[in-house]
């Protein structure tokens, strides 16, 4: 893309402020400005706040797989599923490109050493789980770990040192996961240098199509893979892979499942598995009405109390068949260091801006059923989001000591 038809491209989503101060730039700068620009979509811009209308559908609840019916078929489950590790049918996906903005540190949140008496990183307690399957179905599985520009370097150089914890290297796949311009409140991308523009990782919704992107579709049919767990990093106690769960997603004739928990109290910040307008859909605590907090099923119980923890099982072939532009865009106040009116770095101290995403948990609603898979959330759900307090590195710690795993 040459200047002219960059100055075109901007003028035509009221961007032009990006070339301020082109003239001012190196031969290389101008070139990487220029590409920049020719790459990004800007057509995203033009929501802000007030007029993006994610509205649900019809909202009705959908009976989790609990964990007494769980038990009573673990054998059979389980075998299903060792055999569909052992076919080479089944692999996993890291999603791990997020900022970790809360926890607080600069290095990618994998590499977070939450051991007392020796290190024990994130990535290591995730890939000592999936160890636990490899050794289980004597059979090793791919794993695909999504990065973003900005921790990709890191978390390969991590893995490299610490020899992949273990895992066969080979098994091991690192994409990078495209990045979008982040905005003031008018929608106006920010400059995060003079000759770039301010980037934000696009959300964990584009995890497929970027693996698309990057052609490892082909790996995954050459290989014959069928089904994809894709799970968040900050999980600790998580079961990847795990081979009950394939089984029972299988078992039950469904193209997606998800892992979730009964919910620590109605108010509780997970989302509650549901119908919308009688396909799968993921309803944000925020979004339950009071009614709905208190509706009842049959057995008496709460009728949305079972919660998402970022771990989902989808069918391959499910998978291709979404298309990225219908997952609706999720707009997230952020503080998004820039360049100011006079060319001066700020980082600034509260929200400035808007970052824009996809989420992985909006998939959910594109396929046509999903198995609500209940796990007993003292033994699988330990989430690292904060250092302190609620799903901190402590609670984390305890519910690891609680579990009998040396930290
Ligand atoms: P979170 O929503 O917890 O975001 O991500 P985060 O970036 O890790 O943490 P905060 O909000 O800045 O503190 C849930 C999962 O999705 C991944 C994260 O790495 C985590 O595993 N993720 C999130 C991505 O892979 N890419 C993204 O763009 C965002």
């Amino acid at each position: 893309m040459d200047y002219q038809q960059a100055y075109k491209k901007l003028e035509r989503y009221g961007q032009l402020h990006v070339l301020k101060y082109y003239g001012e730039l190196t031969k290389e700068e101008k070139q990487a400005l220029l590409a920049q620009i020719e790459e990004t979509d800007f057509g995203n811009l033009k929501y802000c706040r007030d007029n993006v209308t994610n509205k649900k559908g019809k909202i009705t609840p959908l009976a989790a797989m609990q964990l007494e019916q769980i038990e009573k078929n673990r054998e059979q489950y389980t075998a299903i599923g060792l055999e569909t590790i052992r076919q080479g049918k089944v692999a996993a996906v890291l999603l791990a490109g997020g900022m970790g903005t809360r926890l607080g540190s600069d290095e990618p949140k994998g590499m977070y050493d939450i051991g007392i008496t020796k290190e024990v990183y994130i990535f290591q307690r995730l890939v000592e789980n999936m160890m636990d399957v490899v050794r289980q179905a004597d059979a090793w599985f791919h794993l695909f770990v999504m990065t973003s520009d900005k921790n990709h370097q890191m978390t390969v150089d991590f893995f490299e040192e610490m020899e992949y914890f273990g895992y066969k290297k080979e098994y091991v796949h690192f994409f990078i996961q495209d990045m979008v311009p982040a905005s003031d409140y008018e929608g106006k991308v920010y400059m995060e240098e003079k000759g770039k523009i301010a980037t934000s990782p696009n959300g964990n919704g584009g995890w497929f199509s970027t693996m698309n992107k990057k052609g490892l579709l082909g790996l995954i049919r050459k290989t014959g893979i069928e089904w994809l767990n894709v799970f968040a990093v900050d999980n600790v106690l998580q079961r990847i892979a795990d081979p009950c769960f394939v089984g029972a997603t299988i078992a039950n004739g469904c193209v997606a499942g998800a892992k979730v928990v009964k919910k620590a109290s109605p108010d509780e910040g997970v989302g509650a598995l549901c119908l919308e307008d009688g396909r799968p859909s993921i309803v944000e605590y925020y979004e339950l009405t009071d009614e709905m907090k208190e509706a009842k099923n049959e057995d008496g119980e709460l009728a949305y109390n079972f919660g998402v923890i970022l771990n989902y099982l989808f069918n391959e072939k499910v998978l291709e068949k979404i298309v990225d532009g219908k997952l609706p865009l999720h707009i997230v106040e952020k503080q998004i260091p820039y360049l100011d009116e006079n060319g001066k770095y700020v980082e600034p101290d509260k929200p400035n801006g808007y970052k824009y995403e996809t989420l992985v948990l909006d998939m959910i609603h594109q396929v046509d059923n999903c198995l609500p898979y209940e796990v007993e959330r003292s033994r699988e759900f330990a989430p690292i989001k904060n250092p302190t307090g609620v799903d901190s590195v402590e609670s984390a710690r305890e519910l690891c000591r609680l579990n009998g795993i040396e930290l």
